[in-house]
């Protein structure tokens, strides 16, 4: 591991027209996180020490959410570029971050989420090894549109804009990805030696390149793969890049233990974290903020956010949990039932066809099929509170605040509004009348009345 110290800048300042949005384009989510978030992530596993996030005038949302980043202390640092005159002049509204003085200035793109930070290391590995300035590059097939890297005798002369290369350099298939590490000490004055004399009249931070060669700087470019370089435009590349990253995840968790039966079916957010020997069926949505402990059996059809589910827990299928519901060891959430927001203890069952809300479910105790806890009046929520070991028979209503004591029954088709002490039968429900003989007389009735054409 380098002990050089990192500033990652990164820009952020994005015109996202192409997206067709109002939100801005650096906002855009992939697997549950703005793409902004994932290239600061991604920064901090490479090393950096300290964020630059630049922003566009006005851009208040893209500034909150870099905000909200912070990690521990450190708060990323968003830095305003007021006019948009190219990449080179973005890098440059860090000015005051970059002087501060850092071995290693690292330029990565707010909208290029997918770039391992193996990628980043690899670039400021070659700082380290004495290169000033080390480009990342890829190879494909289809460069139009991305800058060319133009080799001389093993050397980077120069990146070559699209718009700006000859007939024979279009051909080139090694192209810039965009990002870069920059020597800290000569980062200042590389950045401002680049003109804006080219076919779009910006500041190009790719003319970096030839600025470092003419002050006998060394240059290099590091190969990375396609997924490392793959910039976001629309939606469709939004969608392109979420699939990489889902399958990514997928396989990762796969080696980590989890059997996934069709995991081309299964969603991950970027914080999803599941245990070893957990089986999770086929079409199962994680949002945010899931944890799943080991030897868990997530059953198909679920979806689920915010919420925690211990070892040995069984969900689904067709079962939503919901911010706040945590499924202890070895509890049972069955088929159509909602979990919000309620602590359902160790081995306790919800079977089937129930709402859980604002609630704790003691160990071991059972709720029958079609139970609702009542817990919302309109106005305000309110608890209810089910003992260890309680059954609730089915079709019941508990009208919260509510608290059925320990071992306590409450008898079918219930509405319970009143607390049950520590094992006491309820019965919450009008008594069952029967009258013998009635049946008939009614359907004779009914059926007289009918031929009577009335
Ligand atoms: C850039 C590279 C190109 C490379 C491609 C890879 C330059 C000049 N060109 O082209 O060689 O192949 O990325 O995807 O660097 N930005 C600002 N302020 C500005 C201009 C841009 O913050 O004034 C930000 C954008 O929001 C974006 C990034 O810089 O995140 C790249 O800018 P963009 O206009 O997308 O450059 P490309 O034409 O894609
Ligand atoms: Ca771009």
């Amino acid at each position: 591991m380098t002990t050089r110290s990192c500033l990652a800048v990164i820009l952020a300042a994005g015109e996202g027209t192409r997206m067709k949005s109002n939100l801005p384009k650096v906002l855009h989510k992939i697997a549950g996180l703005e793409m902004v978030g994932h290239v600061m992530n991604t920064a901090r596993a490479a090393g950096a020490d300290a964020l630059a996030v630049v922003i566009g005038s006005g851009a208040e949302h893209v500034r909150a959410a870099v905000a909200a980043f912070s990690d521990g202390d450190e708060i990323p640092e968003a830095f305003t570029q007021e006019e948009r005159l190219g990449t080179a002049h973005a890098v440059l509204a860090t000015r005051p971050a970059i002087e501060r003085g850092y071995d290693d200035v690292l330029v990565m793109f707010g909208d290029t989420p997918l770039v391992a930070p193996e990628a980043l290391s690899a670039l400021r590995a070659r700082l380290s090894g004495g290169v000033d300035v080390a480009i990342m590059g890829f190879r494909t097939d289809r460069p139009n549109g991305y800058g060319r890297l133009i080799e001389n005798k093993g050397v980077l002369a120069a990146i070559r804009e699209d718009k700006d290369c000859s007939e024979e350099e279009r051909r080139i298939t090694f192209c810039n990805a965009g990002m870069m590490a920059i020597a800290g000490r000569h980062a200042i004055d590389l950045l401002d030696s680049i003109g804006n004399q080219n076919a779009k009249g910006e500041y190009y931070l790719t003319d970096i390149v030839e600025v470092a060669n003419q002050k006998g700087l060394s240059v290099a470019a590091v190969e990375a793969s396609f997924e490392d370089a793959l910039g976001i435009n629309n939606r469709a590349e939004l969608a392109e890049a979420e699939a990489i990253w889902q399958s990514r995840r997928r396989f990762q968790l796969m080696l980590d233990g989890v059997t996934l039966i069709a995991p081309e079916t299964v969603y991950l957010s970027y914080d999803t974290d599941i245990g070893a020997d957990t089986v999770v069926e086929p079409n199962v949505w994680f949002g945010p903020g899931v944890r799943v402990g080991e030897g868990a059996q997530i059953h198909a059809f679920c979806h689920f956010e915010g919420a925690v589910i211990e070892a040995g827990a069984e969900i689904g299928p067709f079962a939503r949990l919901r911010p706040q519901a945590r499924i202890m060891e070895n509890a049972k959430i069955g088929n159509f039932c909602e979990v919000k927001k309620s602590r359902i203890e160790p081995g306790a069952k919800v079977p089937h066809l129930a709402y859980i809300g604002d609630a704790v479910v003691g160990e071991k105790a059972n709720i029958g099929a079609g139970t609702i806890t009542c817990n919302y009046d309109g106005f305000n929520k309110h608890r209810t509170e089910i003992g260890a070991g309680a059954f609730i028979g089915t079709n019941s209503s508990l009208v919260a605040p509510l608290t059925i004591g320990a071992g306590a029954y409450v008898a079918s088709g219930s509405v319970v509004t009143d607390d049950v002490p520590d094992d006491a039968l309820v019965f919450g429900r009008a008594r069952q009348a029967t009258k013998e003989g009635r049946g008939r007389e009614m359907r004779e009735k009914l059926e007289a009345a009918k031929k009577a054409g009335k």
